[in-house]
């Protein structure tokens, strides 16, 4: 089953990021500690995924926690007070709690009073989801300001006696402010897409109301990430690809007016082969996940907030941003910088 929407730009409106930021927790977990945890070494994850090394959070550190540093940060690039934010929306699979929704959290926190906030849930592509319904918000002229976080404590729902996913994932936020604009930057296309025929391949089986949580569910170690690894490469790679290609024919562009790509960072390989698919060389490709691992939903925005701050993308740029998660869900949103 394909479900895949397109979002056609609303001609004259556009509706653009108007600042980032992000934040990664201190403790750095490197690929050695990892050896002495469980039986891998550091070559193989290296060759593998590209890793090197992950941001893990404090025990009394939670995903709120993380998202709100993001969002001060992002507000500062901004230049916009948090009491201005009309909408607030946290894509995590991670929330602190089952409810309240992690964003009324960060709302306290960082006193976005006048703000509507909810959570959005598509794994590693919430955060694309979550920019594409703030930017509906925008264009329909209902709200002026949003913000829009992608933050995830990855590390609670990791299994640290599994090695085939537990040297995969670190935790870390990132954050953009987005507003409607006028002239020639902001989001030019946006495609989105699923596919529910194929949950069982990366889940968290235990803790909804499928299988609520009993002593044998946490025995059995239900509550931590599952992943039919080599089936999401694959899938990984051709929808983050197809989805890419999609957008930027959907705004008449071609991979050659493109100056960045920001994608998610899962793997290197996976990002190795889209960049083949859609024959753009290396230095177009923004990668950070040497140092991060798989942050899920706040892959995207991390990236592109030290992407931004490195001076890798400047006014006028053509950016793509590109993510793949569990669901399936896909994005790519094709934008002016
Ligand atoms: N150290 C050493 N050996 C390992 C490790 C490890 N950490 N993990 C697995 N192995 C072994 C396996 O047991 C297997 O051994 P066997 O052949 O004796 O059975 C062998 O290495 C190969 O395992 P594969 O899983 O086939 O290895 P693969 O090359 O596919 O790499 C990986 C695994 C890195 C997980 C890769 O499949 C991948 O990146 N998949 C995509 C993950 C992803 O993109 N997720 C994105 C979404 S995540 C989200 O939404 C939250």
């Amino acid at each position: 089953m394909n479900t895949t929407n397109q979002t056609a730009a609303v001609p004259g409106r556009r509706v653009a990021i108007v600042g980032t930021g992000s934040y990664a927790p201190e403790r750095v977990l490197t690929n050695a500690e990892l050896e002495k945890m469980v039986d891998t070494t550091d070559e193989w994850i290296v060759t593998r995924s590209g890793i090197r090394e992950r941001h893990i959070a404090r025990a009394d550190e939670a995903t709120s926690d993380m998202a709100s540093e993001a969002a001060l940060r992002a507000l500062e690039s901004a230049g916009v007070k948090a009491e201005e934010l009309d909408l607030l929306i946290v894509a995590t699979v991670t929330p602190d709690m089952p409810f309240p929704n992690t964003a009324c959290f960060v709302q306290k926190r960082i006193g976005a009073k006048h703000a509507t906030c909810f959570d959005l849930e598509a794994a590693c592509s919430g955060f694309l989801f979550a920019v594409d319904t703030a930017r509906q918000y925008l264009l329909a002229g209902t709200i002026k300001t949003a913000l829009v976080i992608g933050a995830e404590k990855l590390s609670s729902v990791t299994d640290w006696q599994d090695r085939g996913t537990c040297v995969l994932f670190g935790d870390g936020a990132g954050a953009v402010v987005l507003r409607a604009v006028d002239g020639e930057r902001g989001i030019l296309a946006t495609v989105t897409g699923s596919d529910g025929s194929l949950t069982e391949l990366l889940n968290i089986p235990a803790g909804g109301s499928r299988t609520p949580t009993t002593h044998e569910t946490v025995d059995q170690r239900l509550h931590y990430m599952k992943m039919v690894g080599r089936e999401v490469f694959k899938h990984a790679v051709r929808s983050m690809g197809e989805a890419a290609g999609r957008a930027l024919e959907q705004c008449g562009l071609t991979v050659n007016d493109v100056a960045c790509v920001i994608p998610h960072q899962a793997n290197i390989r996976i990002i190795e082969a889209i960049r083949d698919r859609l024959g753009l060389p290396p230095e177009r490709f923004f990668v950070n996940l040497d140092r991060y691992g798989n942050t899920s939903a706040a892959s995207v925005p991390l990236a592109l907030d030290q992407a931004v701050r490195a001076g890798r993308i400047k006014a006028g740029d053509v950016v793509v941003l590109v993510a793949f998660g569990g669901g399936f869900t896909w994005a790519a949103t094709v934008m002016r910088w």
